[in-house]
């Protein structure tokens, strides 16, 4: 594998024989999954995915193909668990300064915010370059997404005519929503999201594997990344499972009073895989007044903003620090003639082995602090070590929300503000809603 956990950080606030009293616990949590008797057992498709979706591989790599030789860009529409995967495998193997040209397109995001200055923006940017786009939601029915959708479609037809279908990839639900409506009444050619998938469970199914077998990058190998941990994380000792050992960590470091999580990076280019991370578990734990606060932080960026309440502040918090034990690229600091800006004494290191420094010192500084860390190795940032990261991580959400006693597989919170949203904006259906909230303003 190329991914494993290291937890002695964290046997300074938990002892050995609390982790042994959850060791039961996460054994049945993780028998409760593969059993598919327990709360949520609807939504467990994600759980043999990887298999099942290298079948789909070849199509969504032909599909691929087509959209490199034909578009500057590729814009993904989607909110939530329909572009966070995606957008977080992309940008790990995404240049930070990246163009868009025909080959090698450049993938964008639209309809996760609803800024009129973003979208503007957007039609601006694809002034002059062709496009495809790539329409995402499982319900189909989500508010953010179909605005942008109806503002991008507008201006494809502007642009393409009556070939504007020809340029827009639907992936939806196979029966229900309007757009399922609009594909079949349009002819847009579309991928399903089987009923048994969840939006955040949802990266390797076509909702991720379209954009990012776009973006360049073998979805075979991150597949079979995933394939490897599917399998490794079907046993029931927590000395070689790592999903059961990270989830047994946070409930005995969450029953401690450490009640928030944070995902830290070194490198940029992970960004997002800690934005995805925050939707899986926050959506998935977060409930019946339970559940650890998914934060994330990007080092040593944020040591200068967030660094001083980590180090000092309310001590509830623990981190998770990915660590990437080799990087892609050698940047070597020269020896000066002059040594005006002092740094000579860091002459003939790389980068990388200066930003692990920077991630030792702080780990042990946090630890002094009061600040449990786990540390997740990662040998190296390839197809198959994201392709397994992703699936520990989806494992461990599972395990980890059972053993908490929630339903990781339900998110009835996320309608709350969608019903307001609704009725405030006029919506059919919501009038009594509407008159009942606009008394309380
Ligand atoms: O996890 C979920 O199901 C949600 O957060 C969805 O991902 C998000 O709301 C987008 O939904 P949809 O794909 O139906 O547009």
């Amino acid at each position: 594998m190329s991914l494993s956990l290291n937890y002695k950080n964290t046997l300074k606030f938990i002892n050995e024989y609390e982790m042994g009293y959850l060791e039961s616990s996460a054994v049945e949590a993780n028998k409760l999954l593969h059993s598919k008797k327990g709360a949520g057992n609807k939504f467990l498709g994600w759980l043999d995915l990887p298999t099942k979706a290298l079948k789909e591989a070849d199509k969504i790599n032909k599909l691929a193909k087509e959209i490199r030789e034909n578009a500057d860009v590729l814009v993904v529409i989607g909110i939530g668990g329909s572009y966070l995967g995606s957008r977080a495998v992309i940008d790990a193997f995404t240049s930070n300064f990246s163009e868009a040209k025909k080959g090698s397109p450049k993938v964008i995001f639209a309809g996760q915010n609803m800024s009129g200055q973003y979208h503007k923006e957007l039609i601006e940017y694809l002034d002059g370059k062709d496009f495809y786009i790539n329409i995402i939601s499982k319900s189909g029915t989500t508010t953010e997404p179909a605005i942008a959708f109806r503002l991008l479609k507008e201006y494809a037809e502007l642009r393409y005519k009556g070939d504007a279908k020809k340029r827009i990839i639907a992936t939806t639900d196979k029966k229900r929503g309007a757009l399922k409506t609009m594909s079949t009444e349009n002819k847009y050619r579309t991928f399903v999201i089987e009923d048994d998938i969840g939006g955040r469970f949802s990266v390797l199914t076509p909702v991720g594997l379209l954009p990012i077998a776009v973006a360049g990058i073998d979805i075979v190998a991150l597949l079979n990344g995933a394939i490897k941990m599917a399998n490794v994380t079907k046993g029931d000792k927590f000395q070689k499972n790592p999903a059961m050992l990270y989830a047994m960590l946070r409930n005995a470091l969450y029953n401690k009073g450490f009640t928030t999580e944070i995902m830290v990076n070194y490198v940029p280019r992970m960004f997002y895989i800690s934005e995805w991370w925050k939707q899986l578990y926050g959506e998935s734990e977060g409930k019946d007044n339970k559940g650890i606060f998914p934060a994330a932080v990007n080092f040593s960026t944020d040591l200068h903003s967030l660094g001083q309440y980590i180090q000092d502040g309310r001590r509830n918090i623990f981190e998770t620090v990915i660590s990437i034990n080799k990087e892609n690229v050698d940047l070597s600091i020269k020896t000066a003639d002059s040594d005006l800006d002092g740094l000579n004494y860091l002459s003939g290191l790389n980068m990388h082995e200066i930003n692990k420094t920077a991630l030792e010192a702080t780990v042990l500084a946090h630890i002094d602090g009061g600040v449990p860390n786990i540390i997740l190795d990662v040998d190296k940032i390839t197809a198959s070590s994201i392709g397994e990261l992703i699936y520990f991580f989806e494992k461990a959400c599972g395990i980890s929300g059972y053993m908490l006693g929630v339903n990781p597989f339900d998110q009835e919170g996320v309608e709350a503000y969608k019903k307001n949203m609704f009725a405030l904006l006029g919506k059919k259906g919501y009038e009594d809603l509407a008159k009942e909230l606009r008394g309380r303003k």
